[in-house]
C-alpha cells in the first residue's frame, strides 16, 4: 500500500481516536462531580429538613422566631460549605432564614419540605454554586484537548513518519534495482554488440577454412595427409558448432525469431535423433533407446527438435554407463517429451543454475571442448518463447530426466518437412551456374573450390557491378545466386540479388550468407524472404541449401 493512500486513512482514525479523548475527559469528569454534588446536596437537604421539623415539632407556634436555633440547624452538622446556602421559607413563600452567602450562579438546588405534625409548614432549599465544577471540568477538557492533541500525534505523525521511512528505503531499494537493472542491460547490450562484431569478424575466416578444409578432404588421397584434413575438418565443425550456438542464443535474445506453429508427427524427428546421436552414444558403449510414437504435436518444428537435441546431446555426453531413453507421453490435452539418463546427475543446488548462459557444473577450467554453457540457456529461451516449461529431477551419480510439453496437434501429416530433408546427393548442383558476390577473396576462392569440386559453373564477383560485368563476359545465364549480406561500402546482398533479378527478369534462386548478428540486420535478412545461411557454412549444409532452392524452383 502507498503512503499517499493510507495516510488519510490513519489521519482519520487518529482524529476520531483523538476526538473521543477530548470530549470523553471533560464531559466524563462533568458528569460524576455534578451526581456526587447532587447526591450531597441531596443527603444534607433530606437530612437537615428531618432535624427542622422535629424541632419545629417541638416548638410550633414559636419555631419561626427561634434565629439562633435555626441558624444552627442550618449551619452545623454538617458544617456549611463555601459556595452554598441554605434557605429555610415558611409555608406562604416568606423566607424564615438564610445561612450562608447567596452562591454565584450557576448554582445546584434541592429542596424539601418541612413538617408539623404532619403537615407541610414550609420548605428548605439547599443551593450549591457549580461555578467550580465547571471551572473544572474546562481544565479537564483542556487536559482532555492535550491528551487527544498527544494521540493524534502518536497515532496519525508517528506511524506516518515510519511509513514514509519505509517507503522511502523501498523507493530507494527500487531505484538502486532499477539502475543496477539499467546496468546489467546496458553489458548485455555491449555484451551483444560484441558479440555481434566479433562473430562477423571470426565468422569470415572460419567460413572460407570450412570451404577449403571440404575442398581439401575431397580431393587428397594420400591417407597420411587424408588424415591430418580430417583432424582439421574435424575441428572446424567443433568450432561451427560453438558458433552456432552463440549466433542462436544472440538471434533468441535479439528476438528475431518467432514461432512459427503448425501440427507435425514427432516420429521423423525422432528418427533424425536416431541417426544423428545413436552412433555417438554406440561408441560410448551406452544405449541410445529413442521410444517410436505416433504423437502429433502443435508446435514450431525447428524450435522443438533444437530443445530436444540440446537435451539428448546433454544425456549422451553426460551419461558414462547405462543409457540415455527418449519418450513422448500423452498427458491430457498435451504431450510430454521426456529425455531420461542413468549419468552423473545434477546437485539439488545446482538445478536453477544449469539454465543459465555459460553455466557448466564440471567445468571450472573453461576447457571449450567441453562446450560453452549455452545448450539449456537455449533450451530455457526457446520454452519461454513457445510458453513451456522445462522441468528437471536429477540425483546425483544416478541420472537425470529433463520433460517439457507441448500441446496436442491435428493429425495431418505435413507436406513439406523442412528439416527432413537430406542432400546427400553430390549432383544437385553439377552444370548448374552459380554467381558469388562475396567481398572477401578467401571466401570467394573456397566457394570457387568447392562449387567447382561439386561441377558447377562458378561465377565469383567481389561486388554488384563485378557481377554484372562477369555475367556479361561469362555469356550464361546464372542458375543461382549466393550473395554476402554485408558488402563493401554499405552494400548489401539483398539489393545484388534484388538487381541481378531485375536485370535479367527472372527470380533466380538466390541465397543470403551472413555472419552478422546484429538484431536488426538479421531482421533485415529475414524481412527480405530469401533463404539465407550463417558463417561459417557448412559444405554439407551449403549443399543441402542449394538442393533445397533447385528442388522449389523446379517446383514452380
Ligand atoms: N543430462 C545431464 N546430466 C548431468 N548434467 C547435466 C545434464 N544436462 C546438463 N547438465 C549440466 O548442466 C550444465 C549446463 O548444460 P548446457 O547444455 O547449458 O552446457 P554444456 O553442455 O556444458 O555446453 P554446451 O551445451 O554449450 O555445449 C552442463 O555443463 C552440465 O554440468
Ligand atoms: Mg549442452
Amino acid at each position: 500500500m502507498r503512503h499517499d493512500n493510507v495516510a488519510p486513512v490513519i489521519s482519520w482514525i487518529a482524529g476520531i481516536v483523538a476526538v473521543i479523548v477530548a470530549l470523553t475527559l471533560p464531559l466524563g469528569y462533568f458528569g460524576v462531580a455534578y451526581r456526587s454534588l447532587a447526591t450531597e446536596l441531596a443527603i444534607e437537604a433530606k437530612f437537615r429538613s428531618g432535624t427542622i421539623t422535629r424541632f419545629i415539632n417541638d416548638r410550633p407556634l414559636a419555631w419561626t422566631t427561634s434565629e439562633h436555633h435555626l441558624d444552627e440547624l442550618l449551619t452545623r452538622n454538617p458544617p456549611l460549605r463555601k459556595g452554598q446556602w441554605n434557605r429555610l421559607f415558611a409555608a406562604d413563600n416568606t423566607e424564615v432564614m438564610h445561612a450562608g452567602l447567596e452562591p454565584k450562579p450557576p448554582v445546584l438546588t434541592m429542596t424539601t419540605d418541612v413538617y408539623d405534625a404532619g403537615n407541610v409548614v414550609g420548605h428548605l432549599e439547599v443551593q450549591h454554586s457549580i461555578r467550580e465544577l465547571l471551572q473544572n471540568t474546562a481544565w479537564v477538557a483542556l487536559f482532555g484537548l492535550m491528551l487527544g492533541a498527544a494521540v493524534f500525534i502518536a497515532l496519525r505523525v508517528l506511524p506516518l513518519r515510519a511509513l514514509r521511512r519505509a517507503t522511502d528505503a523501498l523507493h530507494e531499494e527500487v531505484k538502486l534495482h532499477d539502475q543496477a537493472r539499467a546496468t546489467a542491460e546496458a553489458a548485455n547490450h555491449s555484451k551483444s554488440q560484441f558479440l555481434a562484431a566479433a562473430s562477423h569478424d571470426l565468422r569470415q575466416p572460419m567460413h572460407s577454412l570450412g570451404l577449403f578444409a571440404a575442398t581439401l578432404s575431397e580431393r587428397v588421397r594420400d591417407p597420411e595427409v587424408r588424415g591430418i584434413v580430417d583432424n582439421i575438418n574435424a575441428s572446424v565443425e567443433a568450432l561451427e558448432s560453438l558458433f552456432n550456438e552463440l549466433l542462436d542464443i544472440s538471434k533468441l535474445d535479439a528476438g528475431v525469431i518467432q514461432p512459427n506453429l503448425s501440427s507435425f508427427p514427432i516420429e521423423p524427428l525422432f528418427e533424425r535423433m536416431r541417426i544423428d546421436y545413436g552412433p555417438g552414444a554406440a561408441e560410448k558403449l551406452i544405449r541410445l533407446a529413442i521410444v517410436r510414437s505416433r504423437a502429433v504435436i502443435y508446435s514450431d518444428p525447428l524450435l522443438v527438435e533444437r530443445m530436444l537435441r540440446n537435451l539428448i546431446v546433454n544425456a549422451v555426453h553426460y551419461t558414462a554407463k547405462g543409457g540415455v531413453v527418449v519418450g513422448c507421453r500423452p498427458r491430457g490435452d498435451r504431450y510430454s517429451i521426456e529425455v531420461w539418463d542413468s549419468g552423473v546427475g545434477i546437485a539439488a543446488d545446482k538445478l536453477d543454475k544449469i539454465f543459465d548462459e555459460f553455466y557448466q557444473v564440471g567445468n571450472p577450467e573453461r576447457d571449450r571442448r567441453k562446450g560453452l554453457g549455452l545448450g539449456l540457456a537455449i533450451v530455457k529461451r526457446i520454452e519461454q518463447l513457445l510458453g513451456y516449461q522445462t522441468q528437471v529431477r536429477s540425483r546425483p551419480h544416478r541420472g537425470s530426466v529433463f520433460r517439457f510439453s507441448a500441446p496436442r496437434g491435428l493429425s495431418v501429416v505435413s507436406l513439406s518437412d523442412p528439416v527432413g530433408r537430406r542432400a546427400d546427393d553430390a549432383h544437385v548442383a553439377h552444370d548448374k551456374c552459380v554467381v558469388i558476390v562475396d567481398d572477401e577473396l578467401t571466401v570467394r576462392e573456397g566457394m570457387k573450390a568447392l562449387l567447382g569440386g561439386w561441377g558447377c559453373d562458378v561465377i565469383a564477383a567481389d561486388s554488384l557491378p563485378d557481377a554484372l560485368e562477369r555475367i556479361g563476359e561469362h555469356a550464361r545465364l546464372p542458375d543461382a545466386i549466393i550473395a554476402d549480406y554485408r558488402l563493401r561500402e554499405g552494400a548489401t546482398g539483398i539489393e545484388v540479388i534484388r538487381t541481378l533479378h531485375a536485370e535479367f527478369g527472372r527470380n533466380i534462386p538466390a541465397l543470403l550468407i551472413t555472419g552478422d548478428i546484429a538484431a536488426d540486420h538479421l531482421r533485415d535478412v529475414r524481412e527480405s524472404g530469401y533463404p539465407q545461411l550463417h558463417k561459417p557454412v557448412s559444405p554439407a549444409k551449403l549443399k543441402k541449401a542449394l538442393y533445397s532452392m533447385f528442388a522449389a524452383h523446379e517446383r514452380v
